[in-house]
């Protein structure tokens, strides 16, 4: 007969194994632990560019979808803001999705982003959910948030800055209604442009124009699962991050990947973006 004591002894000291249960419950808690990490992360990049006719340096950060929502707190927003203060921008462009589906929530982002004090200023256009929140309505409520606290809307008109930088805003092209000739109207020839607006999908006809063009809107796919986010997409999966720029036209493209969230508060492989632009002089 075995010794019963020693039975129990080796019961107690068998090397613990996982089960496949745990093994999965570990690889998911894994797995979101990453997907959270990355939706708090938040990636800088720089971009340079040469450009004729500009007076003088000027450094433009673009902030894009910032969502502020129940997934988008106030205290994401206030990190951001942050950061953008570190980067020293003489100018800050916000291009559109400022809420997800309520004007509400525009009062806590608009008091977060007017902690910046940009030399040059802020200069804004809507997204389409600055349109489509609160059933259609919202969107006078949105862009009178951003005007309460200094924050021009460059809606289809163009501004010029100290350094020679002519900006252009354009409108949405999926729930506004962008307008190049009039952005456009006012240029002299020669001079320094930088345009900007929600969805990317308008530089089909923004890529004749010889400037760069700034957008956001896909979000670089949110979760980003190569081949198989792209499916999900539609249209947008035409220009879902970086730079593009078509053969035999002038214009060229940045996406951002934007920095809030919509649906589920959750990136992976499609970081959190502030986009710093260094213009200098040809
Ligand atoms: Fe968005």
């Amino acid at each position: 007969m075995p010794d019963r004591r020693l039975l129990r002894l080796n019961k107690t000291h068998k090397p613990a194994r996982l089960t496949r249960r745990q093994l999965l419950l570990a690889g998911a808690l894994l797995g979101f632990g990453g997907l959270v990490w990355e939706t708090e992360h938040l990636v800088v990049t720089r971009h340079r560019l040469e450009v004729q006719g500009l007076h003088a340096p000027c450094r433009v950060v673009q902030l894009s979808d910032l969502h502020r929502s129940w997934c988008v707190p106030e205290n994401f927003i206030a990190r951001v803001v942050s950061c953008t203060q570190r980067l020293n921008p003489d100018v800050v462009l916000l291009s559109g999705d400022f809420v997800t589906s309520h004007s509400s929530y525009i009062a806590s982002c608009a008091r977060q982003l007017s902690r910046l004090h940009p030399p040059q200023g802020m200069y804004a256009v809507l997204g389409n959910h600055d349109y489509r929140c609160d059933q259609w309505q919202g969107a006078p409520a949105v862009q009178e948030g951003l005007q309460a606290v200094g924050i021009q809307m460059l809606t289809n008109r163009s501004q010029k800055l100290d350094c020679g930088l002519r900006l252009v805003g354009l409108d949405d092209c999926e729930t506004g209604a962008p307008d190049p000739d009039a952005a456009f109207g006012r240029l002299t020839p020669g001079e320094p442009l930088l345009a900007f607006t929600h969805n990317p999908l308008l530089f089909d006809v923004l890529c004749g124009f010889p400037c760069v063009t700034l957008a956001g809107h896909t979000h670089g796919g949110q979760i980003y699962i190569p081949g198989v986010t792209p499916l999900f997409m539609d249209e947008r999966a035409r220009y879902l991050r970086g730079w593009f720029q078509k053969p035999q036209w002038p214009g060229r493209m940045y996406v951002s990947c934007g920095l809030g969230t919509i649906a589920i508060p959750a990136r992976f492989n499609a970081p959190a973006e502030i986009a710093l632009f260094e213009l200098v002089p040809a």
